[in-house]
């Protein structure tokens, strides 16, 4: 078995190829995957990191890590990747051919502008698949919206307020608060498009139940994992470059408070193979205990 970059009480995260890490974990352990993966469009994510290959090359290895997420995931799991549209029905199309659709989640893009004769772009895709019918798909809520200035409420729904359920509206599959992406100032690790933690939140509130597992193939500044903190849920993740800012950006939010339930127990996700060899195995575990009491809004 590898030797993890770092433990936490909820998660493990690799230093490492994800596709080195995938092919070691036995199948059907995961109940949901969140990926944002590098969309090959040249960007410098200043490590080094080659994001313009040959296009097909580019989606074969798509094709491969999808497939291996898919492998890993369990019977009702889900399975959600962040892209643009034309990256998406790529995916989409991988995606068909092992899981259920559920959504095409669209998210509001500001900031963008129109490039030769093509529309404004000015949504994101979340697909949202399931492997067969979802174990788990929890409803989520918003706060009924509110004005900025006055603070008063702004719609009157059609004058049916008085039924509104009093934890908010639902959640639709088209999310106009997500936009912009963090402030550069704010981002974890220069260079990475670091997704404003609601996105991973969401699509974990939806999907899992506390103590679930998350995996998320495509560290980068590691919202994911802060994500799946907050939430109680485990995690495992994996970032090829420069993983020390997720683990300051853990360390930040919660290696102060104790331990308070079992540890994440990450070895059981792997081939027993290399579980039993000690020298593979090589763990100094370090717990950084995640924070109590999260509400789930
Ligand atoms: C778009 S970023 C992910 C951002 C992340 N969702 C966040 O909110 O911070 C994609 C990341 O994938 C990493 N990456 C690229 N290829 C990888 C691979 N084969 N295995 C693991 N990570 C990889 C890149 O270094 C980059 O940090």
């Amino acid at each position: 078995m590898m030797k993890p970059f770092l433990t936490t009480s909820h998660g493990v995260l690799y230093d490492a190829d994800c596709l080195d890490v995938l092919k070691r974990m036995k199948p059907e352990v995961i109940d949901t995957v969140f990926a944002d993966p590098p969309f090959n469009i040249g960007k410098d994510y200043k490590n080094g990191y080659n994001d313009k290959v040959d296009r097909d090359a580019y989606l074969a290895w798509c094709r491969t890590w999808i497939h291996e997420c898919c492998r890993v995931l369990k019977p009702g799991g889900a399975f959600f990747i962040y892209a643009t549209p034309e990256l998406a029905i790529q995916f989409a199309s991988i995606m068909e051919e092992k899981l259920n659709f559920r959504h095409w989640i669209a998210l509001t893009m500001k900031g963008t502008y129109p490039r030769g004769k093509k529309l404004y772009p000015a949504h994101y895709a979340l697909l949202y698949y399931t492997r067969g019918t979802p174990r788990v798909f929890n409803k989520v809520r918003l706060p009924i919206e509110k004005c900025r200035h006055c603070g008063k409420e702004i719609r009157d729904y059609g004058g049916h307020r008085n039924k509104m359920n009093a934890q908010g509206v639902n959640l639709t599959d088209f999310w106009t608060d997500t936009s912009p992406n963090r402030h550069a100032k704010f981002k974890v690790r220069p260079g990475v498009n670091e997704l404003k933690l609601m996105i991973p939140e969401r699509a974990i509130l939806i999907s899992t139940q506390p103590c679930d597992i998350v995996l998320d193939p495509f560290g980068g500044g590691g919202s994911t994992y802060q994500a799946a903190e907050k939430l109680h849920r485990h995690w495992i993740g994996v970032e090829l470059h420069d993983s020390a800012h997720i683990k300051n950006r853990l360390q930040e939010s919660y290696s102060l408070f104790p331990v308070e339930h079992e540890p994440f127990q990450f070895e059981d996700l792997f081939d027993h193979e290399d579980k039993q060899n000690p020298v593979l195995r090589g763990i100094e575990r370090k717990d950084m205990s995640a924070r109590p009491g999260t509400s789930v809004s």
